[in-house]
Formats: structure tokens, C-alpha cells, sequence
């Protein structure tokens, strides 16, 4: 049942081409510049005049709120805020009627944002439920949503389902930002194409496989690591460690490369095994410098670069390149190889990857 694959993780990394692509299917009309999402469609008004989005998730979940933060303030310009369900809901949060909440998660039964949700019907917000498993009770206490569709995920690691909640956090800012005007439709047309095309990208990004098992040999011992990106490449960057660390019990942590030399920095020495996300968008000059001060401690960099990049393969101890595609969908891409990379570390370990120690696939108690 793990379809020639060791693992299911592994599986359901090779399935994300699919994944992704299912989880647009009848929703993108690319040549129209069109988004239709049926599951929240009654909202359409409400989308229009809203002054402010609050997004709740736990764990990868929450990883993908902070990515769905970027791409809803960037394409529609709606303030968002992203909170632990967890911290929410014991905070007597300011909500009212006026707001919508999204509450992210793959198994719909996650005890925190299941609270958080009702808290927030109490104080008359609407509520839209991005869901994996059909049915489940995140999606009956919303009043609308979107389905992920990514199909069951058995390994305990989030990774399928994780791009399948950042694709429909994509579908909702363009979708958001076509009813409000934020984007012109000749835009609208040229992000679609692109995003009709990025499983095939997804794809290209598997091919580094071979590569990242090869360069994992060397971290299989590390103690800690850093995960440092900025812009949407910062949550890229925790859900990096937090896969690391959950799979393969190696301590990481993900920061804003910017943040690095308020502490993390005095971390850095020739053991510290440091991963930027390091492609060509609009942060790619100040994370080349925040590279070079990694360097400067003999810490040992692995960058995530776009495709033919020879500035940062000149300074990076090892590269693994990724195609270029518009900055809205860095995440998407960059995601994978860091999911093969804890794939690889924890497999030569010895860790049972499929079922971590001390971990649930979904967490129903408070
Ligand atoms: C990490 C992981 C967890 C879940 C979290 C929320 O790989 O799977 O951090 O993301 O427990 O679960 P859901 O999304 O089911 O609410």
C-alpha cells in the first residue's frame, strides 16, 4: 500500500504533483483569469468589504496560516492575523461579527482549533474551514470553506497536506483579491497560468531526490540546525524545522534570516549546520548577506536557490536549486526539498518516520 515506496511520508511527498493539482481541479480557469470557490461563494460580498481576516491552526497548519498571512495581505490586501488556536482562545480575543475567521486543518479534529472556532461563532464571526478530511468536524462547526482534497495522509509528518492547505490559501487571496479589485485580470491570467503549472514544477523539485539523500550523509550527526527565510520563505523555514525535528529528534529552529543576529547567531560555529531559503525574489540581496555572515562563522550553509543561481552556489556549502516561478508561489516549491531533506536525515538515523515518537496524527486533546 506504500505504492513501492519505503515509507508513506515518502509516498506522500511523490504524491504532491497530484495533490496539488486535485485540490485546483474545477476551481482555476487560468485563460479567463478566474477563481470560483463553490464552498465560500455565499461570502463573496461579505469578502469584499472585510476589514480584517484572522486565521487559527495548530502546528504545520499554523505554518500554513502564517503563508496564507503573505499571500491574502500581498494579493488583496486584507490585514490578516495569524494565531496559535491554543493561545486564541484562552485570550479573550477581540472579535466581532465584522470578522472571518479561518481555521486550517488537515484532520478537522484538532481539539484547540475546534475551541478557537467556537469561541469565535460565539462572538459572531463567520467562520471558513480549510479541511482535508471530508466531513470531519472542523468542517460542520464552520459556516463555510474549502476542501484540500489531497487525499488520505498517513504519515504523521504533515507534508502533502500541508502544500494542499497552502494551494487553497493561494486560491483564496486570488479569489479574494478578484472580488476586490486588487488585482487587474491580465494579472489574474498570468498568476493562473503559472499556478496551472506549478505541479509540473513540483515535480522538477522531486528530481533533487537523489542529491539530498547524498548530501544527508553529512547531517545525519548534526545536534541542532537553523532554518533561516525571509518573507514567505520565514514560514518555509519553521515548517523545515519542525519537520526536522519531529522525524528525525534532531533540535532545529526556524527563524527570519533577519533576526539571526538578534541571538541566534551566537549559536553558529563550524558544527551548525545553517538552511536558507535563498531564491531570487525581493529579499534575495539581504539573505546573500545574512549567508555571508553564516560564513564568516564557518557554519555550514544549505541553500535552497532558483535554478541556474551562481552568486549563492559560490558561497553555499551545498545548493539545491528549485524552478522559478512568480514570489507567491515560492512556498509551494520551496517546501519539498526541505521535506526530503528531514526525510533522508531521520531514515539514516534510524527513526521510525512514519510514526515518531510521542506524536498523534491528530490531537484531540486540549
Ligand atoms: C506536523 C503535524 C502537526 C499538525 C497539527 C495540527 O507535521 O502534522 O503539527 O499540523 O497537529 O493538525 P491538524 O492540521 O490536523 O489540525
Amino acid at each position: 500500500e506504500k505504492g513501492g515506496f519505503d515509507h508513506f511520508m515518502l509516498k506522500e511527498i511523490y504524491e504532491q504533483p497530484r495533490s496539488i493539482k486535485d485540490c485546483m481541479r474545477g476551481r482555476i480557469y487560468p485563460t479567463k483569469g478566474l477563481v470560483q470557490l463553490g464552498g465560500i461563494k455565499e461570502y463573496a460580498d461579505k469578502l469584499k468589504n472585510v476589514d480584517r481576516i484572522i486565521i487559527v491552526a495548530c502546528g504545520t497548519s499554523w505554518h500554513a496560516g502564517l503563508v496564507g498571512e503573505y499571500l491574502i495581505e500581498e494579493c488583496a490586501r486584507i490585514p490578516v492575523e495569524v494565531e496559535y488556536a491554543s493561545e486564541f482562545r484562552y485570550r479573550n480575543p477581540i472579535i466581532s461579527e465584522k470578522d472571518i475567521v479561518i481555521a486550517v486543518s488537515q484532520s478537522g479534529e484538532t481539539a484547540d482549533t475546534m475551541a478557537a472556532i467556537e469561541l469565535a461563532k460565539e462572538k459572531g464571526a463567520t467562520i471558513f474551514g480549510i479541511c482535508n478530511v471530508v466531513g470531519a468536524s472542523i468542517p460542520r462547526l464552520s459556516h463555510a470553506g474549502v476542501y484540500t482534497h489531497a487525499g488520505p495522509e498517513i504519515g504523521v509528518a504533515s507534508t502533502k497536506a500541508f502544500t494542499a492547505q497552502v494551494t487553497v490559501l493561494t486560491l483564496m487571496a486570488l479569489y479574494m483579491a478578484q472580488q476586490r479589485g486588487t488585482i487587474s485580470n491580465s494579472k489574474l491570467v498570468h498568476l493562473l497560468t503559472e499556478l496551472d503549472n506549478i505541479p509540473s514544477l513540483v515535480e522538477q523539485c522531486l528530481k533533487s531526490n537523489d542529491t539530498i539523500r547524498v548530501m544527508s550523509e553529512q547531517f545525519k550527526d548534526a545536534r541542532n540546525f537553523l532554518f533561516l527565510g525571509r518573507g514567505s520563505g520565514f514560514p518555509v523555514a519553521l515548517e523545515g524545522a519542525l519537520k526536522l525535528k519531529e522525524i528525525s529528534y534532531i533540535h532545529a529552529e526556524g527563524y527570519p534570516a533577519a533576526e539571526m543576529k538578534h541571538g541566534p547567531i551566537a549559536l553558529i560555529d563550524e558544527e551548525m549546520p545553517v538552511v536558507f531559503i535563498a531564491t531570487k525574489n525581493s529579499s534575495y540581496e539581504k539573505v546573500i548577506s545574512n549567508i555571508q555572515e553564516v560564513k564568516a562563522r564557518k557554519g555550514k550553509v544549505i541553500a535552497i536557490v532558483t535554478e541556474g543561481d551562481t552568486t549563492v552556489k559560490n558561497m553555499a556549502d551545498y545548493t539545491i536549486e528549485i524552478p522559478d516561478a512568480d514570489e507567491i508561489f515560492l512556498p509551494l516549491l520551496a517546501t519539498i526539498p526541505l521535506q526530503l531533506l528531514s526525510y533522508h536525515i531521520a531514515v539514516l538515523r534510524g527513526c521510525n518516520v512514519d510514526q515518531p515518537r510521542n506524536l498523534a496524527k491528530s490531537v484531540t486533546v486540549e
